[in-house]
């Protein structure tokens, strides 16, 4: 093999649902055998009444239709609940971790999470929710955010979270996006010791709302709040009015499950739908194999319910699996850079799961904030989000591993429902930056960028595509099937197309090598440049914007922002902090541009194309070769930007 390679030890392999040849084995039967291999692993949740068909998939733009296990019928919410309660009833289901360290944690069971949901779900039908209607879920990390999603899951109603740090405007665009009837939110949300107003928020949210979009509030601080007119109601009182039994209802295969916005590289955030069969197999099965979890462990992904890895990894894929899964409602440095290790020293974390920007901050604090602390319970770590630098896989390895615990890169995306690309901790040996090969089922394969041709050879470089659908994988876009299409299936035919560059290495080792689109990857969270954009010309002093990402140390991508202002307007710092300012209240603290860079002209084509090529390299501070400038309308503005560039 070339690079260096981290081999799981024979110790953890012999312990492992999957060791090397397992791996070879079933890999090999996934993909020569689809529908043998679905139809029994299909069987790893339960089903209200069997699927007799497997698989129904057309890659074919303009006619791409994705169906699995499509005859079946059951109920997610049921799987990760009253499956359970015979054998694992008293178990804890969710350790609820608080943002202050000083406040108690919370031990849910099995019993009590099927309780609390049944009962949540009441209160949704009481309140007019049914069958196929949309819920917007704009919660902190509590448990009531799981009992939503469940509640929702089991009366057969759609949920769309909006991640809690996302502004008024954009909770309000994806509350219109879906028809939304109900919000659930709390009245105001302690994170890193701050607080965010929520219900306030959502207030906004619905000012101009014509629909009459009902608010159910969850009391977490007990702070002051406006209450409107009519349609909210506390949760603690609509909780008292109904009763704990809510049967399951009986959902087909193919009726979404949820509804998640991720941004694009054009115009607004789109709806990625999720169905509930295919889905919740999808991941339960990852969940499984990926962090080889085994009956008793204590598992902890630190990422938010907000964005899809908090809705397979902490929500679907270990309810279903009947583990013990960790909600954490603070951040990696509050009230110190040790927390993250405080929280797996007093929970006995086994699999731990995080983004490459929180190990790379944690890992600029210093070795004394994880040194104190008893790691021994780790047996498997897990990073997501971005590619890893090896510096940060080492120090993860070395620092936070004890150099024995197998660290696994995942690769997948909002659309994936789920791994796709992934070590399996006891059968892949590991190489620090490469998410390694694929999962079950998943046909991973490199395209020309410019012909779209397949790559045979072994070494390849281009875009990455997937060949055969998996049965996670997103269905089509909330109320836009042609825009589905044409995201991921009109460029490259007979294929989904991933949006990611990648290296395919002679082991066969995938290396992820970033988005070829207009979308940056800032802290693990994928931002479209162009929302970035209408957001800064939306302000009135602003006549036209470019923005593009740089390498930022912590982050991965930062957000830098070309400004040309309108005439008669001055810039100052006073104006650049206004624009930040505005972009996060436009669309949300993650949004905020790391530089602003004042454009008296932007570098465009004589058909007024604006050449981001140009403005990306000067971002990253490599101007020296810009390639081909010829087409310029006015060549000189380009020596201005150089000149006063912002990342030096
Ligand atoms: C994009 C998807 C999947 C949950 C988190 C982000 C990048 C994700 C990796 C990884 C290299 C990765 C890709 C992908 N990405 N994981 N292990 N190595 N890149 O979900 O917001 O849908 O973003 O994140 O660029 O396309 P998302």
């Amino acid at each position: 093999m070339s690079d260096k390679t981290y081999p799981p030890s024979a110790e953890f392999a012999a312990k492992a649902h999957v060791d090397a040849a397992r791996y070879d084995e079933m890999y090999a039967a996934s993909v020569n055998d689809p529908d043998g291999f679905w139809s029994e692993h299909g069987k790893r949740i339960d089903w209200i009444k069997p699927f007799s068909k497997v698989k129904d998939v057309n890659f074919d733009f303009g006619n791409v239709a994705i169906k699995w296990f499509e005859d079946g019928t059951l109920n997610v919410a049921a799987n990760c609940t009253d499956r359970h309660l015979a054998t694992r009833g008293d178990q804890t289901a969710i350790i609820w971790e608080p943002d202050e360290p000083g406040d108690e944690a919370q031990h849910i069971t099995y019993r009590q999470l099927h309780e609390n949901v049944c009962k949540m779900a009441n209160v949704f039908k009481n309140l007019g929710v049914g069958k196929g209607d949309r819920v917007v879920i704009y919660l902190p990390m509590i448990p009531e955010a799981a009992y939503a999603m469940l509640a929702c899951a089991r009366i057969g109603a759609i949920h769309s979270i909006v991640f809690a740090g996302f502004s008024p405007d954009a909770l309000g665009a994806r509350i219109n996006g879906c028809d939304a009837k109900l919000v659930i939110t709390a009245d105001t949300a302690p994170r890193g010791g701050r607080k965010t107003k929520l219900k306030d928020n959502v207030n906004q949210a619905l000012l101009h709302d014509v629909d009459d979009v009902k608010c159910l509030v969850v009391k977490r601080t007990g702070d002051q709040i406006a209450w409107r007119s009519e349609g909210d109601y506390w949760l603690h009182e609509e909780i008292e009015k109904v009763d704990a039994d809510c049967p399951p209802e009986e959902m087909s295969a193919e009726d979404p499950l949820f509804i998640l916005y991720t941004s694009g590289s054009t115009g607004q955030p789109k709806g990625v739908v999720h169905t509930s069969g295919g889905y919740l197999v999808w991941a339960s099965m990852t969940h499984q194999y990926t962090f080889d979890y085994h009956d008793g462990d204590i598992f902890w992904c630190t990422a938010d319910v907000g964005w899809v890895t908090g809705h397979s990894y902490i929500v679907y894929g270990p309810l279903a699996n009947g583990a013990t899964t960790i909600m954490f409602e603070g951040v990696p440095t509050y009230p110190d850079a040790g927390r993250f290790w405080a929280v797996c020293e007093k929970h006995k974390v086994n699999q731990f799961y995080t983004a490459p920007t929180a190990i790379r901050a944690l890992m600029g604090q210093g070795n004394d904030f994880v040194e104190k602390y008893d790691l021994s319970d780790l047996k498997v770590l897990g990073t997501v989000g971005e590619p890893i630098n090896p510096e940060a896989w080492n120090w993860y390895n070395e620092v936070v591993g004890n150099g024995k615990r197998p660290i696994v890169d995942t690769w997948w995306q909002t659309e994936t429902g789920g791994h796709l690309i992934t070590p399996l901790p006891g059968a892949t040996p590991a190489k620090p930056g490469s998410a390694t090969v694929p999962f079950f089922g998943v046909e991973p394969v490199v395209l020309e960028t410019e012909s779209g041709k397949e790559i045979d050879s072994t070494e390849a470089e281009g875009v990455l595509c997937l060949k055969d659908s998996w049965p996670g994988q997103m269905r089509t876009v909330w109320g836009d099937h042609d825009r589905f299409e044409a995201t991921y299936f009109q460029q490259y035919k007979g294929y989904y197309f991933s949006g990611d560059g990648c290296r395919r290495d002679a082991d066969g080792y995938y290396w992820i090598t970033g988005r070829v689109d207009d979308v940056i990857n800032v802290s693990g969270h994928r931002m479209g440049t162009a929302e970035v954009e209408s957001a800064l010309v939306a302000h009135a002093k602003v006549a036209e914007a470019a923005v593009v990402g740089y390498p930022h140390d912590i982050k991965g991508q930062g957000i830098y922002a070309y400004v040309t202002l309108m005439t008669g307007e001055e810039p100052s710092d006073d104006l650049r902090k206004e624009l930040e300012t505005w972009v996060r209240s436009e669309i949300g603290p993650i949004a905020k541009p790391d530089l602003i860079q004042w454009a008296p002209g932007l570098p465009k084509t004589r058909s007024g194309k604006i050449m981001r090529r140009i403005l990306r390299k000067i971002a990253e501070n490599d101007f020296g070769s810009l390639g081909d400038t010829s087409t310029l309308a006015d060549p000189g503005v380009v020596d201005e930007l150089i000149e006063n560039r912002m990342n030096r």
